[in-house]
């Protein structure tokens, strides 16, 4: 199974008991999947805390935790770990365990064809250090445009799913926000994909507004703490 939740922020009690993966009383396997729409958060400050926590997922956890990259992660960072093709896309293999999906993949996970692209602006970086806590690389840079763009057209833009961190600029509309004039054009971009793709795409999952809520029937699904599984979004 393939589950989605939404940003985690290194808090490690969202993957214990009574929390996010507990939600549904599922019993997890090493098959399973459980996807972050961003900000993540445990690949950070690099300190020991943060490396034992990841251990701790590897050790510990039988499925496999994915993420696409939030504003809140250390991006450089990210960048150092090995990469690799997995499902037909490009990760970083953080732990055996633990994979940061790269921005403008097309991975084919258990039969569903996932568009994952994270990044998005920082709205807090007055409050932010620049090489510290925010990085320039939070935004998506035009080689990485190109290749998402070529990665769609190999599928001819027939994908299942979507997963980022941000949402298209409609569906932040649609949620009563005002789109961030310093992410339209990821947030076009995003709004463009959406139409290019909407008679395939079953479901688009992001998580930079902290809600759990559905937009246009659920199509749209912002994440928080709700813990969704694909197979349950094809049946309704
Ligand atoms: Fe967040």
């Amino acid at each position: 199974m393939i589950y989605i939740t939404g940003d985690t922020h290194r808090n490690i009690k969202r993957f214990m008991h009574g929390n996010a993966e507990f939600i549904h009383d599922m019993t997890w396997t090493k098959d399973d999947v459980l996807i972050v729409c961003g900000d993540f958060g445990f690949v950070f400050y690099d300190t020991p805390e943060e490396h034992d926590m990841l251990d701790w997922f590897e050790k510990n956890k039988p499925y496999t935790i994915c993420f696409v990259d939030g504003n809140h992660e250390n991006h450089p960072r990210l960048a150092e770990y090995p990469l690799e093709e997995w499902h037909g896309g490009k990760i970083h293999r953080i732990r055996k365990n633990v994979i940061h999906l790269m921005r403008g993949q097309v991975f084919n996970i258990q039969g569903h064809k996932i568009f994952a692209m994270g990044g998005t602006y920082s709205i807090d970086r007055s409050m932010r250090t620049l090489g510290y806590s925010y990085w320039q690389e939070e935004i998506p840079c035009d080689a990485e445009y190109k290749e998402a763009i070529e990665n769609l057209r190999k599928h001819n833009f027939n994908i299942d799913y979507a997963v980022t961190h941000t949402a298209p600029k409609e569906i932040i509309i649609q949620m009563g926000y005002i789109p961030d004039p310093h992410d339209y054009e990821l947030t076009g971009f995003f709004e463009y994909v959406m139409y290019e793709c909407k008679d395939s795409v079953k479901g688009w999952f992001f998580g930079h507004w902290h809600e759990d809520r559905e937009i246009y029937g659920g199509k749209f699904r912002g994440l928080l703490n709700d813990v969704v599984s694909i197979s349950q979004e094809k049946q309704s």
